[in-house]
């Protein structure tokens, strides 16, 4: 039962502790201030499936008209989406996908491009030749699968030698620091990296730096993030050698949503996709992220501008109203 008259969207995020997906909530709340005909249920699961399930139910319980999701990892979340669907709810799966398309629409990139262009630019670097290291995301969600379909098939099409051998990172900077310090020996005769984040791809530069601090090869992420510390400033630091563009797809997300909710027509699969960031096109890109970070700023100074007119506007019409009255 709905007290209010406003369309309730929910957001049930897999995790919340990068500057990739609080970019994506940034965007998300920038377009919703937009919206005041939208509430907002947001609740982050600490990148655990079983979390997220249980928050997917409350959700629901508070009668939420649209679920948004990025699912930790596929095959646990699966039967949560489908519960949502089945009560008529429509559900926009976002970014890591779900078995099968039991889904309103899905927004993201194309992973496996993503993993074959990374591919291509790594085996390129190298000049064809080399052993490489490929630091996968976690196993079960699905941009770290797509991304290992892609790299691998680059890898095998270039006449290279590149000889993958894969870790898990679990997309995070600490687990890649712990596992290849255990295996760190076997860095010495590395020629490059690709790691599925620039989180991970930071952690490696990390370690290779305490081993091996003379040793200067290509290190390849995935996200480009904007913002202090993300994966642009690591290119352009010279930190990480290249990224590449992942979507944070927050606008996107809540423009479907909003599709969906007013009975607009809507695509079922949406894929953005991608460009290498390097040293050659960084400084561009950077110049490009300060822009629409001053225009997010902006919007939400119009925002607040326009709520005050409307405070003004409301209090001039109940004087009118006295006057005419009187
Ligand atoms: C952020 C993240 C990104 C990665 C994406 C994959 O939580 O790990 O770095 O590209 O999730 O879903």
């Amino acid at each position: 039962t709905k007290k209010s008259n406003k369309f309730i969207i929910g957001f049930s995020q897999c995790t919340g502790n990068d500057l990739w997906r609080s970019n994506m909530l940034a965007e998300m709340l920038t377009e919703l201030s937009l919206h005041p005909e939208v509430d907002f249920h947001y609740l982050e699961a600490g990148g655990n499936s079983a979390t997220q399930r249980a928050q997917v139910d409350t959700l629901i319980e508070k009668g939420i008209d649209l679920l948004v999701i990025s699912p930790n990892e596929a095959e646990p979340l699966t039967a949560a989406v489908k519960k949502v669907m089945d009560r008529g709810i429509p559900v926009i799966v976002i970014d890591r996908e779900v078995k099968g398309n039991g889904y309103t629409a899905f927004i993201g990139a194309d992973n496996v491009k993503i993993g074959e262009m990374a591919g291509q630019y790594l085996s390129q670097l190298i000049g064809n030749e080399g052993n490489v290291i490929e630091i996968r995301g976690l196993s079960g969600s699905s941009p770290a699968i797509d991304r290992s379909k892609g790299f691998a098939k680059a890898i095998k099409q270039s006449k290279s030698q590149v000889e993958a051998k894969t870790v898990y990172g679990d997309w995070m900077e600490d687990t890649t620091k712990n596992i290849l310090s255990k295996i760190h020996r076997q860095l010495q005769d590395i020629d490059a990296i690709f790691a599925h984040n620039d989180n991970m791809a930071l952690g490696a530069r990390k370690i290779l730096n305490k081993y091996y601090p003379e040793k200067h090869i290509p290190i390849i992420g995935v996200d480009a993030c904007f913002g202090e510390g993300g994966g642009l400033d690591m290119v352009y630091d010279g930190k990480i050698t290249a990224s590449l563009v992942y979507p944070t797809l927050g606008k996107e997300a809540i423009w479907t949503a909003l599709d969906i909710l007013k009975g607009l027509p809507f695509k079922k699969e949406n894929k953005l996709s991608s460009i290498v960031i390097d040293s050659t096109n960084v400084r561009v890109m950077k110049m490009q992220a300060a822009m629409i970070s001053s225009q997010k700023d902006d919007i939400y100074s119009q925002r607040k501008l326009l709520d005050e007119q409307k405070i003004i506007y409301k209090s001039q019409q109940a004087v009118l109203n006295i006057i005419i009255v009187l």
